[in-house]
């Protein structure tokens, strides 16, 4: 049994706890937030883009509003960083130093010198680190990988992501909404599709994006639409937060290749769907489920098998994060930025 310490109890740490709890191989046994209501026995929904809304008993744990305590009390095996970006790192590395896993979530961190001190620290430590980079894990992701991966879309023209929604009201403090803090929809959102395209087609050669501030006052991108430069494949992606309140969040993609068209849109019914152009349009099977279900169970069989996670491994969260820097470079200099 993996007993995890869950720290930041918002959107996503509710998720996490609701599924941890449904998990055979995973207890939650002590959480921690600095807002002592959502840590009380029992807590309402937060509420987000996507996933369920979660209303929580906490009766079974140990409830703490301080991070340092909940760290020496200890009594869990790995820790589960749900807090906001900027706190990623400090947070991972104190858990770390105290002797347990890490799974954080994206981004990362907020910036490239704090994953650079992540990756260094969980290596010196000898514990497993996990960024929750929960795209990977999709299931309808998963069956684009491994079309890709197997040839059964032959060889890709071109690829096109799209991840949008309203701007998100949720987040404590309204920290999601200061640039300095999140990074703005650039590294809180369209990273997810940044770390996607990255893990099935590798570095790009290039970034060429352009992007703007509409939304949010003073935030530096807050929708950003970015091609991928790959010798003769043709790969963008379309972020941000800036679509009205009453627009349902989206997220899909398009990808043709020698052998047809995946599409996959949560305003189609089905989702999946694959064009192939010897035949019938078909719906590819797969296990329902999400991404957050699917990387959570994979990092317990992870920690339970003591084995590094390959899927995401923390050097690879860490290029997403570089590339979104690259992007925002490209931005704000309107040129194309090489990837080195
Ligand atoms: N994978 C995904 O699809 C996805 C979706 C949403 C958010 N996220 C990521 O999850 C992280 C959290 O986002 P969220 O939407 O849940 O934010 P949130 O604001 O809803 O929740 C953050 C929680 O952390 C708590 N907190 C803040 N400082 C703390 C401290 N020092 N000690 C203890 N608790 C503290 C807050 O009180 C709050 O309850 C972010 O990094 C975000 O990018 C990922």
């Amino acid at each position: 049994m993996v007993r995890v310490g869950l720290v930041g109890l918002g959107f996503m740490g509710q998720q996490h706890f609701a599924i941890y709890d449904a998990l055979e191989d995973a207890q939650v046994v002590a959480v921690c937030d600095r807002i002592p209501e959502r840590v009380s026995e029992q807590v309402a929904s937060v509420g987000g883009n996507l996933g369920e809304a979660t209303e929580l008993d906490l009766s079974a744990q140990a409830r703490y509003v301080c991070f340092e305590e909940m760290l020496e009390a200890g009594g869990f095996d790995v820790v589960d960083v749900c807090t906001p970006t900027p706190l990623h790192a400090e947070m991972t590395l104190r858990a770390l130093d105290a002797g347990c896993h890490v799974i954080c979530e994206k981004p990362m961190a907020r910036t490239l010198t704090q994953c650079d001190a992540m990756i260094k620290a969980a290596e010196e430590a000898g514990r497993l680190l996990f960024i929750a980079q929960c795209i990977r894990f999709w299931p309808e992701y998963e069956v684009l990988a491994r079309m890709i991966a197997d040839g059964s879309l032959g060889e890709i023209r071109w690829a096109r992501f799209v991840r949008q929604s309203p701007t998100p009201a949720w987040a404590s403090e309204g920290w999601l909404l200061d640039p300095e803090l999140s990074g703005g929809a650039l590294l809180d959102l369209h990273i997810h599709d940044v770390d996607f395209i990255l893990s099935v087609f590798g570095k790009p050669n290039a970034v060429v994006s352009r992007g703007m501030n509409i939304a949010s006052e003073g935030a530096p991108v807050d929708h950003v639409e970015t091609s991928y430069l790959y010798g003769d494949m043709v790969v963008t992606a379309q972020g941000g937060w800036v679509m009205p309140d009453s627009f349902p969040f989206e997220m899909g993609f398009q990808v043709l290749g020698t052998r047809g068209l995946l599409v996959f849109s949560l305003a189609n019914d089905p989702a999946l769907q694959f064009y192939p152009f010897d035949g019938e349009p078909m719906a590819p099977e797969y296990e329902a489920g999400t991404g957050y279900e699917n990387e959570l169970a994979y990092f317990v069989e992870c920690i339970e098998a003591g084995r590094a996670p390959e899927r995401v491994t923390p050097q690879s969260a860490r290029e997403s994060v570089r590339i979104v820097e690259a992007e925002a470079d490209s931005i704000a200099s309107r040129e194309m930025v090489i990837i080195g």
